[in-house]
């Protein structure tokens, strides 16, 4: 399992500082991977608090480009630089709010493997598009167009995150869970064998109050956490649900 927070554009540096701390602190022994995915201006904070712990620190995008004038981006090697150790990249916040195109994901997914660092990448679909009766097309299209063809060995999770899921409160039930889950090993065993095996993780409204409930569908492997992530007692339940799957 892994268990990773993202944190988006939430708190202080001083909040950032005592959330990570009381993470470190209280991660129980034998806990999953957890990940921490602060705003980028707390990352070297948020590395120092967990720095003795077994949690690692990613940032929430990066740019495609490796360097250059791209005013307000950050590269994927100055993650690196900092002990970043992964990136989100192709969250729906960035399809939505910036416009990113899978050309894009595709190139800040590149980036981020060309710096040696994990990467999640986010698909999902819309409201709309599962209503539809688009949702398992809309991702299979976001994982053949951010997933690089030639692959090998790199780390690269997916995250399923449907849209209407995020932020709502509204939870996908285990069954469309275990669908599409399903549907996403079975298309990475065909389609790009070098991840046959990688979490899956699902994202949107995971809470310790529903995370058996998540983790029991197929093929979950963990959860990308966003509004339960930013108190360390909601996200340590989080984690105690997933040592308990
Ligand atoms: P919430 O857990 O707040 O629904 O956010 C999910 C998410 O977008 C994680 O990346």
């Amino acid at each position: 399992m892994f268990i990773a927070g993202n944190w988006k554009m939430n708190g202080t540096l001083d909040q950032a500082r005592a959330l990570a701390r009381a993470l470190a602190e209280q991660l129980p022994a034998g806990a999953p991977t957890t990940a921490l995915f602060p705003p980028a201006p707390h990352l070297t904070a948020v590395l120092e608090e967990v720095a003795d712990s077994p949690i690692f620190v990613g940032g929430q995008d990066c740019s495609p480009h490796p360097d250059g004038a791209h005013t307000g981006d950050v590269s994927a090697a100055m993650l690196v630089d900092l002990g970043a150790r992964g990136v989100i990249v192709g969250h729906s916040e960035r399809r939505t709010n910036h416009g990113e195109t899978d050309a894009q994901v595709l190139a800040k997914v590149t980036a981020g493997m060309q710096a040696g660092i994990g990467v999640i990448l986010c698909v999902g679909e819309t409201l709309e598009q599962r209503e539809a009766g688009q949702a398992e097309a809309v991702v299979r299209g976001q994982l053949a167009a951010g997933l690089p063809e030639t692959l090998s060995g790199d780390a690269i999770t997916i995250a399923y995150e449907p849209v209407w899921a995020i932020g709502t409160g509204k939870v996908a039930t285990r069954d469309d869970m275990s669908t599409m889950h399903r549907m996403i090993r079975a298309w990475l065993r065909e389609h790009r064998p070098a991840l046959a095996e990688t979490f899956i993780l699902y994202g949107g409204s995971v809470k310790a109050a529903n995370a058996d409930d998540v983790f029991a569908a197929d093929e979950v492997g963990g959860a990308l956490v966003g509004g339960a992530s930013l108190k360390s007692d909601d996200f340590l339940g989080i984690i105690t649900a997933a040592m308990n799957a």
